[in-house]
């Protein structure tokens, strides 16, 4: 793989401070304020079509955002034989990929209004989400070569990041000249199904991309279909296991698995850390897309002698954020993504506040499947006994003495996705984030928001496989390294 890449620009973004920016951005979004999108599998034709469903807006159950065709198993098995990787010239595929990312941003009115309603995700999340498109598409087709490709893959991903990690999966896969077989989370089939049309659109082939929307069963009819030759998943780490037993009894021994899971992150604040920039910091890792980030902090250990004033100065911060339906451009907060995810988190909270461990939570909109952010006291990350993927936030003292104790508890829980350091020690940047097991440590700034081509992002353990996303070794996993196959 070619470490250094030519030169190439990220996505410039919006800037939410600029009163016209939004204002623009208001008028391109309102056209789809009441739209209701239809959406269906992409791919052969003839296969029998699953059921249809609704699709609402988890801030407003009563916003019906459009309706749903899920794909079958037959549907799977009918995309499988017409995938055909995408023999196009590398710089042919390069150019439809770069067109397929001016798409998405002249879109940005569209995809704005389906993060909104669909996903839950703020306006700030939006416009993070839509860069980062963007700039896997971009980045990845600096990449594309005569490399012969894996063949057909299969890409499974999530509802949190259901425009970006999705389309970056797909990106990699298509730089690298294979067929995709696209799986997107069941909850956020829309805007997948938006962004497939804008790929073909753009020149991608409609045999070399396939969409096929459904639930857990639509991925696992892919990875127990021999003719898929590589799988790229990026979810739970409980899903991942599934997954990879799946792949062992079906595919081919030489089939690669890349794995992007879950996290329990930590961060560690000591006494000389400068605390209005922690604050900031831990309000950003916690609270941001309702935390419902893979990178999100879940555990903050604060260093005994400032403990009080930090948490006084959090709490204080965390009175300011606003929790409401997420089109609202004042809106910090968002919604869980589902009746399930709400409820489950709302279940850890009232167990915290059994045991009177809740030291801040708040009241939420009475409709709509909202959290509130809240603050719990444990003793140490021992007691998450798992990813709470919501706006919860875990936190332990330790003394100064402690600090190699909580580095092996964080490590201890074998996983290692991200970590955040607020320190004014310099040595100790360096000792403890040697020692620290994490794909991604950031230090005295938050740890969410890794931007592609500059904070390659990815985790160990049971956090994932590697290779790290939006990094120079990523597209390579999806290219034949044995030469004396071929791809068919
Ligand atoms: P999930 O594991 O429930 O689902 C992920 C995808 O797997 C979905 O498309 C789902 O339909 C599919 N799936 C479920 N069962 C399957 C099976 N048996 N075979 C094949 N596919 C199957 O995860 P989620 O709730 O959608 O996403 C949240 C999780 O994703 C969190 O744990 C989060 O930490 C993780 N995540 C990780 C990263 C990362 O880069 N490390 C990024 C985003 C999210
Ligand atoms: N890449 C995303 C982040 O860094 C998950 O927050």
């Amino acid at each position: 793989p070619q470490l250094f890449q030519p030169e190439r620009v990220n996505s410039q973004g919006f800037d939410l401070t600029h009163r016209p920016t939004l204002a623009a951005i208001d008028a391109a979004r309102d056209p789809f304020r009441g739209h209701a999108w239809q959406a269906a599998p992409l791919t052969a034709k003839g296969a029998k079509p699953g059921q249809t469903a609704a699709v609402v807006n988890p801030a407003d159950p009563g916003d019906t955002v459009g309706r749903i065709t899920w794909a079958t198993p037959e549907t799977v098995a009918a995309a499988c034989a017409a995938a055909r990787p995408w023999d196009a010239a590398p710089a042919d595929r390069a150019a439809a990929l770069n067109a397929a990312a001016d798409l998405y941003e002249s879109h940005f009115g569209e995809l704005f209004a389906l993060l909104h309603r669909e996903a839950g995700k703020t306006l700030l999340d939006a416009v993070a989400e839509l860069r980062e498109a963007v700039d896997f598409l971009r980045y990845y087709a600096t990449q594309a070569d005569g490399a012969p490709p894996l063949g057909r893959v299969a890409c499974i991903s999530p509802w949190n990041f259901p425009l970006a990690i999705f389309t970056g999966q797909i990106a990699a896969a298509l730089a690298a000249g294979n067929a995709v077989l696209a799986k997107p989370a069941e909850q956020t089939p829309l805007i997948a199904h938006r962004a497939v049309e804008l790929l073909h659109q753009a020149g991608v082939p409609a045999t070399a991309l396939h969409l096929l929307p459904g639930a857990g069963d639509v991925g696992a009819a892919l990875t127990a279909n021999p003719g898929i030759d590589g799988v790229a998943f990026t979810g739970s780490t409980e899903t991942a296991q599934i997954i990879h037993r799946a792949i062992a009894a079906n595919l081919d021994p030489g089939a690669p698995f890349i794995a992007e899971t879950g996290g329990l992150n930590a961060m560690i604040v000591d006494s000389t850390a400068l605390p209005e920039q922690a604050v900031r910091a831990i309000v950003e890792s916690a609270f941001q897309s309702a935390g419902q980030r893979c990178s999100a902090l879940r555990c903050l250990y604060v260093q005994e002698d400032i403990a009080d004033t930090l948490t006084e100065m959090l709490t204080g911060a965390m009175d300011a954020l606003s929790i409401a339906d997420p089109w609202a451009l004042t809106t910090d907060i968002g919604p869980a993504i589902d009746a399930e995810a709400a409820a489950g988190i709302k279940a850890h909270i009232a167990r915290a506040q059994a045991e009177g461990r809740v030291i801040k939570t708040y009241p939420t909109p009475a409709a709509g499947h909202f959290v509130p952010p809240t603050l719990i006291r444990v003793s140490g990350i021992a007691d998450l006994e798992r990813e709470i993927f919501g706006p919860v936030l875990h936190v332990a003292t330790f003394k100064a003495q402690q600090l190699d104790k909580v580095i092996d508890a964080i490590n201890a829980t074998g996983y290692g996705l991200t970590f955040g350091l607020q320190t004014r020690i310099d040595d100790r940047v360096q000792y403890v984030t040697d020692r620290i097991h994490a794909g991604n440590a950031y230090v005295n700034r938050n740890q969410i928001g890794a931007i592609v081509g500059s904070q390659p992002f990815g985790g160990e353990g049971l956090s994932g496989t590697g290779p790290k996303a939006g990094g120079p070794l990523y597209v390579d996993r999806f290219r034949r390294h044995d030469r004396n196959r071929t791809a068919s």
